[in-house]
């Protein structure tokens, strides 16, 4: 076989991390060892039954058979319109501010090939989801990391940016609740987001894939709550995590008219929209009764509960998350976030991420998801009690 050289583009693609740790569970696995695995942001439950039947019946339709309108169906822009107004009261026009995504990677990705040139600087969270460096690899930008610290309940501290970087900035991602950190954005924090963002003209990309996943009675913001969010940026909701839809690759990007129209445009050339009968089940996702999300929510909230007692119990000091299905657990003295990580797996089975491979500001946590039944968590939590480490 001729091996044909990958473009540059390619080469300058992140390494994947994670690809190693995935690696390692899988050995343990194939030799037959009982691994817990904690890694990954999978939702492990499946989509709710009428989001599945309505698939089914969608499916039968012959126009779906055919390609979608190239910028998604209408009637799903409305659903989202009408869900953004009943979920946050926020006003939305369905044909110039909402675009349909094929997942938001997707929509993250390409956001940044769609806004910036070579050379152009983006503001990205550390640590933070890797996938929006992919996006900035391949429009040849650079970046600048905005620390998230405990001290500062893991939101960006504008005010120690400096004037020239933030001049300079022509995108900044924004995530809550956060992954990994699974902390959560207050009002106060998004007014000033939109005052920054205003100042140095900074399009903002607030990513809130875990939108529906707020603890304690406490519902996640959106961004476009904020007076003003709308003139300087977009929000960009996913149907993985608040449906357990993962594999349908069903998302959407919303807000300012200007950003949407952009991704629009590159999306012309890119993709023919989602399958008719996944955007017919997309929008009866949205315009049904949520129950089933408000269930879910309360699943994770008992997992929570569970694990991080059974963790304090075995002497780890531990902070519950208030959203996201993620615990961000401080590693103890004398490991880095990779050994511990190697710790646990090797002589515990559990797999757990290490906080190094969401940036530097990463090191010195694991983060563990509560993507596994109580009992698997109970479990991992007793095997990790068993080590005596704390
Ligand atoms: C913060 C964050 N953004 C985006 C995504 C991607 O979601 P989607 O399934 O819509 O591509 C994930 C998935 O894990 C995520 O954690």
């Amino acid at each position: 076989m001729r091996r044909f050289e990958p473009s540059d583009t390619v080469k300058r693609l992140p390494e994947q991390f994670f690809a190693k740790l995935v690696k390692k569970a899988h050995d343990l696995t194939d030799a037959g060892h009982d691994v817990i695995n904690l890694g990954q942001g999978n939702p492990d439950l499946p989509t709710p039954p009428h989001i599945v039947d309505e698939l089914k019946y969608a499916a039968d339709n012959p126009e779906y058979h055919k390609y979608s309108p190239f910028r998604g169906q209408l009637f799903l822009k409305e659903a989202i319109r009408d869900f953004y107004k009943k979920e946050y009261n926020v006003s939305l026009d369905p044909t110039r501010e909402v675009a349909i995504l094929a997942g938001s990677k997707t929509g993250l990705v390409d956001l940044s090939q769609a806004l910036l040139n070579p050379g152009d600087l983006a503001l990205l969270p550390d640590p933070g989801y890797p996938d929006y460096m992919s996006g900035i690899a391949i429009a040849q930008a650079s970046t600048s990391f905005m620390p998230l610290r405990a001290e500062h309940d893991f939101l960006p501290d504008y005010a120690s940016l400096s004037s020239d970087i933030l001049d300079r900035a022509k995108l900044m991602f924004l995530n809550y609740p956060n992954n990994p950190t699974a902390g959560m954005a207050t009002p106060s924090f998004f007014n000033e987001t939109v005052d920054v963002a205003k100042r140095h003209h900074i399009c903002v990309c607030h990513d809130f894939a875990y939108a529906a996943i707020g603890f304690d009675g406490e519902k996640p913001q959106s961004f476009l709550q904020s007076e003003g969010a709308k003139e300087i940026g977009i929000e960009m909701y996913t149907l993985s995590k608040t449906f357990n839809m993962a594999g349908w690759r069903a998302a959407f990007a919303v807000g300012n008219a200007s950003v949407i129209e952009t991704i629009n445009l590159m999306q012309d050339h890119k993709y023919m929209s989602l399958f008719g009968a996944v955007q017919q089940a997309a929008m009866h996702a949205l315009v049904s009764p949520q129950d089933a999300v408000r269930q879910l929510v309360t699943t994770y909230e008992k997992r929570r509960d569970l694990f991080i007692d059974a963790l304090q119990r075995a002497g780890w000091h531990v902070p519950a998350p208030k959203g996201t299905f993620f615990a961000w657990l401080p590693v103890p003295d004398g490991y880095s976030s990779e050994e511990f990580a190697d710790l646990l797996l090797e002589k515990a089975h559990v797999v757990v991420a290490p906080g190094i491979g969401f940036g530097d500001h990463g090191e010195g946590f694991v983060r563990a998801g509560l993507v596994a039944s109580e009992e698997r968590l109970r479990e991992a939590a007793a095997r990790i009690e068993k080590l005596n480490l704390f």
